[in-house]
């Protein structure tokens, strides 16, 4: 049965993986204050009971369930776990994300394994579990996916992260074009730097990933670490970001940038690639 696209969020239900903390919790913020039920979904069992706790007064019901991403099972068992608590869901965020450190000089298999596993086949899982669930409600529904400028240009370098992060663009662009005759939205989140704890990731990272490789501070490596550190304590609120994500849901929209700033590096990505596909015309 076909949707209808969501403009009206209270009495509605969002469920947000990685919704402990950052923007995740910006979100639960968000949707409780506008009268949704709302599921934070998350690895870290003791940020997601004080998120849950500290967001009791904003709206009709917030709740935590433990997951991860990672693991389609545990996903499905938390979809199971919202549902018992609210009904149907009509929003879903896939926004749990986790960054680790890149670079040509040690190419750490458990890293891009880990970042790949969350960023994206967490969302492909997210994505996988509720799609079924809200074309069967047909009470209308919204696919958020968190992704990043790192998926719009590659400033951070080879790395997992910026992997991650172009396929779930391109694979929120192609749900998008799927998922438009049956009244399904979907947005995608480009932000920059957002004051959050990103930069402390390894805080969630699972012992079959093993350790974080070391990191030699005087590296190039290490400099960068440093630097994102920096930017990211004087980066955006999240709550800005999650009110733009509440307008682009009610809009309709695709994307979502945060960082007008940042937009000189993707022209010149555009523009290099412009260039190029210049000479295909020559040939
Ligand atoms: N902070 C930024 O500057 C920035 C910029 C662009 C994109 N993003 C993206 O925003 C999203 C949210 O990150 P944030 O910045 O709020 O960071 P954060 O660390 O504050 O929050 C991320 C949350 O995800 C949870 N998480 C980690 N692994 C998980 C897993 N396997 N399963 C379930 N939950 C898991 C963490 O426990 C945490 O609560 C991520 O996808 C990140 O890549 C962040």
């Amino acid at each position: 049965m076909a949707g209808t696209v969501m403009r009206e969020f209270a009495g509605k239900t969002a469920f947000v993986t990685g919704g402990a903390s950052g923007i995740g919790f910006a979100f639960g913020r968000a949707f409780a204050e506008a009268g949704m039920k709302v599921m934070l979904a998350d690895i870290e069992p003791e940020a997601l009971a004080s998120a849950v706790e500290s967001l009791q007064s904003f709206g009709p019901g917030v709740r935590g369930v433990s997951c991860d991403v990672a693991d389609p099972a545990s996903l499905e068992h938390a979809a199971k776990a919202s549902y018992e608590a609210f009904g149907n869901v009509h929003v879903v965020c896939n926004n749990a994300g986790v960054a680790a450190g890149g670079g040509i000089d040690n190419i750490s298999l458990d890293n891009w394994r880990w970042v790949l596993d969350v960023n994206l086949m967490g969302v492909l899982h997210g994505v996988r579990t509720f799609l079924p669930h809200i074309r069967a409600h047909g009470e209308g529904g919204h696919i958020v996916n968190t992704a990043s400028m790192a998926g719009m240009e590659s400033g951070l370098g080879f790395s997992p992260y910026v992997a991650s992060k172009f396929a779930v663009v391109a694979m929120s662009e192609g749900l998008a074009m799927q998922l438009k005759p049956l009244g399904i939205g979907v947005t995608v989140l480009c932000p920059g730097y957002v004051r959050t704890r990103i930069g402390e990731s390894g805080r969630n990272r699972p012992a079959r990933y093993g350790p974080a490789p070391p990191l030699d501070a005087a590296s190039p490596a290490g400099a960068l670490v440093a630097q994102i550190a920096k930017f990211l304590q004087a980066g955006l609120d999240p709550s800005e970001v999650a009110a733009r994500v509440l307008s682009a849901i009610r809009k309709g929209e695709l994307y979502v940038f945060t960082h007008p700033e940042m937009r000189g590096e993707v022209d010149e990505r555009f523009a290099a690639i412009q260039a190029a596909m210049g000479k295909a015309a020559a040939l």
